[in-house]
């Protein structure tokens, strides 16, 4: 299966990148569903959407402020290094994540899809334009508040309830429709319209490798190939051995 994923990669003229929480599992970030998975301890409708964050500012703000925290020092694994390297020997690879860490970009990667937004800059609720860093000093004040027009600022993160960035989410669907071959790592594939990311790809008849411990919705065809691995395990197998891809 490894020897079929690396040849595959070898010969793709369109590969693609499609990660979710998972993929920052080795960087010691949790997940959202699944074991120890951040829902099952909270609530998104009450800390991740807009009708959340008007009704209780302060409690939302209180969760971020502990997920920033506990993202403080996280550095990409070497998963993350893998697909960098992979990234500049194949020379177009984009990436598109659900994930807001920040981490794909951290690893020095280029062509990074953020659908889900970013966890690591704040604007202002009533979009009066302000926006900033997400800095300690800003959160010292739980919610932080808007200094131009006196609002409560929002995470630059995709709210439930929300529509995704327009020009990201139409590119990404662009990009699963032309790919020939699209990693899947670390996502369950079960918040639309990211989920219909991969599905899209399988539509147009790409191959999809899958990385992930867990089985997901993706179906079992001759054109998935699920690595049942970790993906700081698996990914320095495939593509951080320096060898030619
Ligand atoms: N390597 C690869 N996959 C892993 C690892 C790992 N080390 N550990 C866990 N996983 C898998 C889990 O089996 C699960 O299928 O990662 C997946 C994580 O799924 P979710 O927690 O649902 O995360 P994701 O798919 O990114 O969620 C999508 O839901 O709540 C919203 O906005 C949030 O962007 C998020 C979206």
């Amino acid at each position: 299966m490894i020897n079929r994923a690396i040849e595959l990669v070898r010969k793709s003229i369109e590969p693609l990148v499609f990660t979710g929480a998972g993929m920052s599992r080795e960087s010691g970030m949790r997940t959202f569903r699944g074991e120890d998975g951040l829902w099952n301890e909270y609530s998104p409708e009450q800390l991740s959407s807009i009708s959340g964050l008007r009704s209780n500012p302060e409690v939302v703000w209180d969760w971020y402020r502990m997920r920033l925290m506990a993202s403080e020092g996280v550095v990409p694994h070497a998963g993350y290094e893998a697909l960098t390297y992979l990234q500049k020997e194949k020379g177009n690879l984009p990436v598109i994540t659900q994930n807001v860490d920040g981490l794909h970009r951290l690893a020095g990667q280029t062509d990074v899809l953020e659908i889900h937004g970013s966890m690591r800059t704040a604007s202002c609720l009533d979009g009066c334009g302000f926006s900033t860093e997400l800095t300690s000093e800003v959160l010292k004040n739980i919610p932080p508040f808007c200094p131009d027009c006196g609002a409560i600022l929002r995470p630059d993160i995709v709210l439930f309830g929300e529509p995704l960035p327009q020009e990201v989410i139409l590119r990404s669907y662009r990009l699963a429709e032309k790919c020939d071959l699209m990693f899947v790592i670390g996502t369950s594939v079960q918040v639309w319209p990211a989920a219909g990311i991969p599905f899209t790809a399988l539509d147009k008849g790409a191959v999809i490798i899958e990385i992930n411990p867990v089985q997901t919705e993706l179906p079992h065809n001759e054109n998935v190939i699920s690595i049942r691995r970790k993906a700081g395990e698996i990914l320095p197998l495939l593509f951080g051995t320096g060898e030619k891809i």
